[in-house]
């Protein structure tokens, strides 16, 4: 699966995919990230992306020439199955579109910064938009960067044990259960029996019990869905 994240801020996202899981992801060639920066799309010498909003107000908005030339240029390529704007104000990202867009093949990123984009590259361009939460970051790079994490590891073969991703909170739309390792006591602090009594059977029950009680104490609305 490929990603094009297209940014002003290239050097925020040459760490996030450079660790662990992401890293091994993309050794294996089952993720390929590219990230392009915007400026070299500019067309003017200054290499200003963003302009004054018309119809006034405060801060710039980033034009849509830069953006436009960079995404046909990349769609002249290759075909892309979403381009994606990271806004807070698009849809939440859940566990559910993640698992759907783990799907797919080619994906754009649009990361927004400033006032955020000129409306016609949403209008034209924009297939998805996704926010990674209710509360206002500096720019798209880093929902970018988890909405990329949480696609890229559900991509089969890219974590060691995929069952471990089914198991994840959210799969099943419960929380997950309390886990432990060891010691079985730490300061008093016991792991609970039934983890140590062997007995798969009641292992599982337990695990479902807990789950339920964890989502019910603290996500309710989960089980109301
Ligand atoms: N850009 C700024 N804040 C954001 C958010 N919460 N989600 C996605 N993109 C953003």
């Amino acid at each position: 699966m490929r990603f094009d994240i297209i940014t002003v801020l290239p050097g925020l996202l040459e760490s996030p995919f450079a660790h662990s899981i992401l890293q091994r992801a993309q050794k294996k060639d089952l993720v390929d990230i590219h990230v392009h920066n915007l400026r070299e799309y500019a067309n003017n010498k200054h290499k200003s992306v963003d302009d004054y909003p018309y119809g006034g107000g405060s801060g710039m908005v980033m034009q849509i020439e830069p953006f436009a030339a960079c995404i046909e240029k990349l769609q002249s390529e290759r075909k892309y199955d979403e381009v994606i704007y990271m806004t807070p104000d698009g849809a939440t990202l859940n566990q559910q579109i993640a698992n759907e867009l783990s799907s797919v093949e080619n994906i754009i990123i649009l990361c927004g910064h400033y006032k955020g984009i000129d409306q016609r590259i949403r209008d034209i361009f924009v297939t998805k938009e996704i926010s990674i939460g209710d509360y206002v970051l500096s720019g798209g790079e880093l929902p970018a960067a988890i909405l990329v994490d949480a696609i890229a590891r559900l991509i089969p073969g890219v974590l060691s044990d995929e069952t471990s991703a089914l198991s994840d909170s959210f799969q099943d739309g419960l929380l997950d259960a309390p886990i432990y390792t060891r010691p079985a006591e730490w300061r008093g602090h016991k792991v609970p029996d039934i983890l140590l009594s062997g007995h798969e059977g009641k292992i599982a029950a337990w695990r479902d019990e807990q789950q339920l009680e964890r989502t019910k104490q603290r996500r309710p609305d989960l089980l109301n869905d």
